[in-house]
């Protein structure tokens, strides 16, 4: 792509970016600008250097180091962004880029490729499989970061923003990878490949756990206002689906798990299946800690985010409604008669009988729905396992950036 030495115009062709970003090792093909005031809100685009190859390294790092802002032409913001994808760990690991910025480009790469996955259509398993290797290369060039307590710092800046499907994922992925990483006991793993092994397969499973969510009809997902009780029931149908999406694709166990039962709470009420305690997936239940977490302190169109201290109050809350709801279940586990099959039995009207099939469906949907409003409005004590949520309490405190001793 042939670009000129020099460039005059107002600066919206140009992009900026940290000359440190740029590794002195990796062969470049875009050119960097300087950019110098000219006159009545014009600028003038020096050209400083066309290509990595054409520069001594040793020279090149003084140079980079020398450079305040650098620019470059928006024809080449591709070639940049493909760069970008390819030298994340060398960024990631630079002593001298800041938190903010390492977070930035970490967080504008990771949204690109998990918005790449949610918009494929996932056709065919060729789809499903290139979608999978993207998200896997990307998490494997950014894993050290990631798993760094350190790095908890970045996260802090994304906390109370507002909620979207791709920075959530990130979010979780990332918080699950920290997790993780400070609590391998739990995993009976110590270092090396097997560590890292798994830590790639919690933060691919954070990044792609609600990928069903492209099979939910988009008026159910992006609806204002309250969901209605058989749209609540359509909701939670995602994580079937995201495991059904992901399950030809060679993603391991361990992720297809975390991904299957990030819903499932520690007393059984939780869905898609329903399990408790041991029987819900270790990494699944870490999954669930996170994901909440990370709604909670997120703000919506309905509602304000709530700090971290706040979320993880109720998090950790005692719920006076849980009798009620156990009460609930039983009665709903002892009652064999499917009302559905009773109604097709004694009704032989057509529409008649769709009218009361719909009916009933609402009624069971309703009383589901009124009980977990219940219980999220009084606290989530019952969702999860009291020890991980303590100990993820206990990790994440270990960040300057948290206040919660209280909660210890
Ligand atoms: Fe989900």
């Amino acid at each position: 792509m042939d670009l000129q030495l020099e460039y005059f115009n107002d600066g919206t062709a140009f992009h900026e970016i940290d000359p440190l970003s740029i590794n002195p090792e990796y062969l470049t093909d875009f050119s960097i600008y300087e950019k110098q005031s000219y006159k009545d809100h014009q600028f003038k685009f020096r050209c400083l250097l066309v290509d990595t190859a054409s520069m001594p390294k040793d020279r090149l790092s003084g140079l980079l180091r020398s450079w305040g802002k650098v620019y470059i032409h928006e024809k080449q913001v591709k070639n940049y962004n493909e760069y970008l994808k390819n030298n994340l760990a060398y960024i990631l690991k630079h002593d001298e880029i800041d938190i903010l910025e390492k977070t930035n480009t970490l967080v504008d790469l990771s949204t690109n490729v998990v918005k790449e996955s949610f918009e494929i259509n996932f056709a065919s398993a060729k789809d499903c499989k290139k979608s999978l290797k993207n998200v896997q290369r990307l998490i494997s060039h950014a894993i050290e970061f990631i798993s760094d307590i350190n790095s908890l710092n970045g996260i802090t800046n994304l906390i109370g923003h507002d909620y979207e499907t791709h920075t959530h994922s990130i979010k979780v992925g990332w918080l699950m990878a920290i997790f993780i990483n400070a609590n391998k006991d739990l995993f009976d793993v110590k270092s090396g490949p097997q560590l890292k092994n798994l830590l790639v397969q919690a933060a691919v499973a954070g990044l792609l756990h609600d990928i069903g969510k492209i099979k939910i009809p988009q008026n159910i997902l992006n609806k204002k206002g309250k969901l209605d009780n058989l749209e609540y029931i359509i909701i939670q149908s995602h994580t079937a689906y995201s495991a059904s999406l992901l399950f030809d694709t060679g993603l391991s166990k361990r992720s297809i798990q975390a991904i299957l039962y990030h819903h499932e709470n520690e007393d059984g009420s939780g869905y898609p299946t329903g399990l408790s305690q041991d029987q819900i997936p270790l990494i699944a239940k870490i999954c669930h800690i996170t994901d909440v977490f990370d709604a909670l302190t997120s703000k919506r169109h309905y509602k304000e985010s709530k700090t971290p201290f706040e979320a993880l109050k109720i998090m950790t809350g005692e719920n006076p409604y849980l009798d009620t709801l156990k009460k609930f279940e039983e009665e709903a586990r002892e009652n064999k008669k499917t009302p559905v099959k009773a109604i097709v039995r004694d009704d032989y009207d057509v529409k008649l009988r769709r009218l009361r099939e719909k009916e009933m469906i609402e009624e069971e949907a309703k009383k589901r729905v009124e009980a977990r409003i219940k219980l999220r409005d009084k606290g989530m004590a019952h969702c999860f396992d009291t020890d991980l949520l303590r100990r993820f309490i206990y990790t994440i405190n270990q960040s300057e950036s948290f206040h919660l001793s209280e909660l210890l």
